[in-house]
């Protein structure tokens, strides 16, 4: 086989380099910060799992499950899957590990990347990452409204503004089948005017075609039979709590009636924030949620009630640029060590390990040998002060202190010089 001139990151893959840690560091913070006042603690599944999982968990005729995942065969001849969600994975823990004899709800928050082999395009990708949160055990209208409160306050935090959350229900399996009924009758009398895409799913999953964003769907799709007015009594109910909670909060949301999301498990609430800007929405749901009443039962747990919500944190982050939110990095290292000579150098190490021990931040560039360059480095770094160990205090064991401001140098003895330091800082 020829060899490959250059190898690139899979398609729709990326690295996350170092300048973009700060924005996933900030997103993490805040995520575990706001999560975490609101009683979420923190859960993290496999990167893989069982491929029937997700089939079953996110529906056989979801655009996910059909195109979208990636699956293989172990050598051990087991079916897995690298996750495209984190909801049906949650469900699979809860359920395996006794959860629903814990204290209910179990309210839990997960952070990592996640994968679906979708065309890359803007805020599309094929690993993203997504934060999540996952309330298990509640069916009170409340946890609906809180789990949309939190995903808005996360955002708010992060500085976004001009946030919209669209909100709608899709009713629950008492009252869903009579309107896919009523909807199916609609299509089917406009069948030929769909999209290619829309007649598929008018036989495997018709709700989807809700949210067709073809033009020629959405005319149809303004005429056709909406949920809201076909909910069983119970479901009205709940809906109408949620939008009182959300008024209470004051949060500003949208009713829109063709929300239906892409993942089959959905009962009764479905919500997405956006950025309601034309640039926001190009970018695509910043976070996307709803209950999913069935999920563990189906998965083969208990009758157990849920809601939540995910975020995309590449979305998040593209948008925090675009509007150049401004976060305080951790301070980075304000002293430098150089040296010149061998002896000097080892004597460095040393020295630099004690910084360490004494949780100094501290920057070096041991590879070089020249002063100047290392000088230039600790003035690029923002050094206030540079350590300078030369052959004669290395011999001497002494060390320079030099106020890269000032130019102004004393010397100390080696063993002093942390202490020396750290008087400095205390000063500024
Ligand atoms: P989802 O709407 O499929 O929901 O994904 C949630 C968010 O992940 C989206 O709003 C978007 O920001 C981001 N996202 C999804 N796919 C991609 C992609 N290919 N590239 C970049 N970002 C993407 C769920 O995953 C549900 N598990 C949410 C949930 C939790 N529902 C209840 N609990």
């Amino acid at each position: 086989m020829a060899k490959k001139a250059k190898f690139q990151a899979p398609t729709g893959m990326h690295d996350i380099l170092p300048p973009d840690q700060k924005y996933f560091r900030k997103v993490f913070d805040v995520v575990q910060e706001v999560a975490t006042f609101y009683g979420f603690r923190r859960i993290e599944t496999p990167i893989l799992e069982e491929t029937e999982l997700f089939s079953r968990g996110i529906g056989l005729s979801t655009d996910i499950v059909q195109k979208e995942i990636f699956s293989f065969r172990t050598r051990g001849g087991d079916y897995l899957s690298l996750r495209p969600e984190g909801t049906a994975p949650t469900a699979r823990a809860f359920i395996e590990k006794g959860m629903q004899n814990l204290p209910q709800p179990v309210k839990l928050w997960h952070f990592g990347p996640f994968f679906r082999y979708e065309k890359p395009q803007l805020g599309r990708f094929r690993q993203f990452w997504q934060f999540g949160l996952e309330a298990l055990g509640e069916k009170n209208s409340v946890i609906d409204a809180q789990v949309i409160q939190i995903s808005y306050n996360i955002l708010r935090e992060l500085k976004l503004k001009n946030l919209l959350i669209e909100i709608n229900s899709i009713g629950d399996s008492q009252c869903r089948p009579y309107y896919k009924k009523l909807l199916m009758n609609y299509l089917r009398s406009r069948e030929s005017a769909l999209c290619r895409d829309c007649r598929r799913r008018l036989r495997i999953n018709p709700l989807r075609i809700l949210d067709c964003k073809q033009e020629k769907c959405q005319r149809i799709i303004s005429q056709a039979p909406q949920t809201i007015d076909h909910l069983c009594d119970e479901c009205r109910q709940h809906f109408k709590e949620v939008l009182e909670f959300l008024d209470e909060v004051e949060l500003p949301y949208l009713l829109n009636p063709h929300l239906v999301r892409g993942l089959d498990y959905y009962t009764r609430t479905v919500f997405e924030i956006v950025e309601d800007s034309p640039e926001g929405r190009a970018l695509g749901t910043l976070v996307g949620g709803g209950r999913y009443d069935n999920l563990v039962k189906l998965l083969g747990g208990k009758d157990t009630p849920a809601m939540g919500g995910a975020g995309g944190i590449e979305r998040i982050i593209s948008a925090m640029k675009k509007k150049q939110v401004r976060f305080l990095v951790p301070k980075r290292s304000k002293i430098f060590l150089a040296q010149i000579g061998k002896l000097a150098k080892r004597k460095g190490l040393k020295l630099f390990e004690e910084f360490r021990k004494a949780k100094i931040p501290i920057g070096e560039s041991f590879g070089r040998d020249s002063l100047k360059a290392q000088l230039a480095r600790a003035d690029k770094l923002g050094a206030n002060h540079a350590l300078i160990l030369g052959q004669k205090e290395a011999l001497e064991g002494s060390i320079i202190i030099r106020d890269m401001k000032t130019g102004k140098q004393k010397t100390v003895k080696l063993e002093k010089v942390v202490t020396e330091i750290r008087k400095q800082l205390k000063k500024k």
